[in-house]
């Protein structure tokens, strides 16, 4: 199958050297890519801005912006059979980017922010035949939220976890997450490596593809 991922956190920026961003590494994003290619599939990862080197055999489209984000997206997708939208995707982005770098006298304590979009619900009506998989880190019990994303997104498995919990969340090798299905159907995963917890993901989601 053509699997395409996006990994990492998007940055918004405010001038030429400040940004508005969050925590992610990409790890989970780049293993699930990774994992996908060592199981066969031709595998697209859109990455925004990490330090991770690309997985053997991946292709890697780099980007920064939300905006950039959701461009990628649409031009990769009609090729793709399985969406895994593992990205943090900035939820705001500045109003104004200036060109140069701000002063502190410019500066009034104010940060006007704009909403960005959501790339999974602006896609959602291309989805056609295809698999849409998607993550959601939560501060606390994951799974209502979760279910609530898996349906508002039109999703076919969302991944969940409790960034907060230990040994998961940002930064770290492991994870420990519940896979959600449309069904109501639960999957509590242990404590695993965040490669292991890519392998079964692949591998459910290779059972929920054409
Ligand atoms: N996502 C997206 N576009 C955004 C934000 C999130 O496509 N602008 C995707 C993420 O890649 C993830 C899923 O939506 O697969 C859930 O992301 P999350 O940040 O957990 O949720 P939000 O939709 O941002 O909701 P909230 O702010 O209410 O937690």
């Amino acid at each position: 199958m053509n699997v395409l991922v996006t990994a990492g956190p998007t940055r918004e920026p405010i001038d030429p050297v400040r940004f508005v961003s969050n925590r992610s590494t990409g790890k989970m994003g780049f293993a699930v890519a990774q994992a996908a290619a060592e199981a066969g599939h031709a595998v697209t990862l859109i990455a925004g801005p990490v330090t991770l080197d690309t997985p053997p055999g991946v292709r890697r489209v780099d980007v920064t912006t939300a905006l950039e984000m959701l461009a990628a997206v649409e031009r990769e997708l009609p090729a793709c059979d399985v969406f895994v939208s593992a990205a943090a995707v900035a939820d705001w982005r500045p109003e104004t980017c200036s060109p140069t770098k701000l002063k502190k006298g410019e500066m009034d304590g104010v940060l006007r922010l704009v909403r960005n979009p959501d790339i999974l619900k602006t896609i959602l009506p291309r989805k056609g035949t295809r698999v849409f998989v998607g993550f959601a880190a939560e501060t606390g019990e994951p799974t209502a939220e979760a279910g609530r994303k898996l349906h508002e997104k039109g999703l076919d498995l969302i991944v969940a976890n409790d960034v907060t919990a230990p040994g998961a969340g940002f930064a770290v090798e492991t994870n420990r997450v519940t896979l959600l299905f449309p069904d109501g159907r639960h999957e509590a995963l242990p404590l695993l490596r965040k490669t292991e917890v890519a392998r079964r993901l692949v591998a459910t989601f290779a059972t929920l593809g054409r």
